[in-house]
C-alpha cells in the first residue's frame, strides 16, 4: 500500500514543473555543477589513484630485517643445592644484532627491548635505544643480556636442565618503527627476530643458533 502511494508521488512530481524559462536555466545550472563537480571528483580520484599506485610500485616500503648475528657466554658462574634440589646460576650473554634498512628511505624505530627466555618464561631483558637507520644501511649493535635465574630458583625443569648440562634458551628482538615513503605515507613495520640456541654450561659453550626473521606491516 505504502510503496504503491509513494510511486503515485514520484510519478505526478515531473508533471508539476512549470514548463517556464527560469526552471530550465535552473535545471541548466544544476547540470553545469553536476558536470563540475564530477570533473572535480574525477580528478581527485585520479590524484589519489596514483599516489597510492606510486607508493606501492616505485616508492614501496621494503621491510627492515633484525637478524640476531651471534650469541655468545660472556660469564656463566653456576651452583647446585642438591640438598634444596636448587640451582644458583648467573649468566651473562653478548648477542651482537645488526638492523638492516633497505629503503630508499630512512627507517626511524622506537625504543625497544631484547627479551632472553627460559621455556617461555622471560628471564632477561636489555633496552635497545630508539634510533634511525639512513637508506641502505645495517647498524650493527653489542648487546648484553643477563640471565636472572632467581626466578627460576625453584622451578623443577631448570634444575633437571641444568643438571643434564644443557640449557635450552632462547632470545628475541622486536622492534617497531615506521618508513617514511615520500615525506607522505608513514608506513609503521615490526622487524622481529628471535633465536633458539642451547647453552652448555659444563664446557661453558653455546650451541647451535636456530633462528627466524620476520617482518610485519
Ligand atoms: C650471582 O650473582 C649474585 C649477585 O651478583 C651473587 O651474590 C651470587 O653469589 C652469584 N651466584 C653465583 C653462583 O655465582
Ligand atoms: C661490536 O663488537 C664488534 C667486535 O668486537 C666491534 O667491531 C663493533 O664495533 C662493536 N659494535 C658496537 C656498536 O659496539
Ligand atoms: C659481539 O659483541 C662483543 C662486544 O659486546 C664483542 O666482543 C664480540 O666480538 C662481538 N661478536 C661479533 C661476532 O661481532
Ligand atoms: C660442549 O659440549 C657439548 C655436549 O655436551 C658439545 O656438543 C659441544 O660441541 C661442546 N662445545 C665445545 C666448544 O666444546
Amino acid at each position: 500500500m505504502e510503496v504503491e502511494s509513494l510511486r503515485g508521488k514520484s510519478e505526478k512530481s515531473p508533471m508539476e514543473q512549470p514548463n517556464s524559462s527560469d526552471a530550465a536555466r535552473v535545471l541548466r545550472n544544476r547540470r553545469k555543477w553536476r558536470t563540475i563537480s564530477f570533473t572535480v571528483i574525477g580528478v581527485l580520484v585520479f590524484i589519489i589513484l596514483l599516489v597510492v599506485i606510486l607508493a606501492f610500485t616505485a616508492f614501496k616500503a621494503k621491510r627492515p630485517v633484525t637478524t640476531i648475528d651471534d650469541v655468545s657466554l660472556r660469564d656463566l658462574r653456576f651452583s647446585v643445592n642438591l640438598a634444596r634440589l636448587q640451582v644458583l646460576l648467573n649468566a651473562t650473554f653478548h648477542v651482537n644484532i645488526s638492523i638492516t634498512n633497505p629503503n630508499k628511505v630512512g627507517f626511524k624505530f622506537k625504543d625497544s627491548n631484547a627479551e632472553l627466555s627460559y621455556r617461555d618464561q622471560q628471564v632477561g631483558e636489555v633496552p635497545i635505544p630508539a634510533g634511525k637507520i639512513s637508506a641502505d644501511q645495517t647498524v650493527p649493535m653489542n648487546l648484553t643480556l643477563t640471565l636472572m635465574a632467581d626466578r627460576l630458583i625453584s622451578d623443577a625443569k631448570f634444575f633437571s636442565d641444568v643438571m643434564s648440562g644443557e640449557l635450552p634458551l632462547s632470545a628475541r628482538t622486536e622492534i617497531p618503527g615506521k618508513v617514511n615513503v615520500m615525506n607522505m605515507f608513514r608506513i609503521r613495520v615490526v622487524s622481529t627476530s628471535s633465536c633458539d640456541f642451547t647453552v652448555y654450561l659444563f664446557n661453558s659453550s653455546v650451541g647451535d643458533q636456530n633462528c627466524q626473521y620476520k617482518t610485519q606491516f
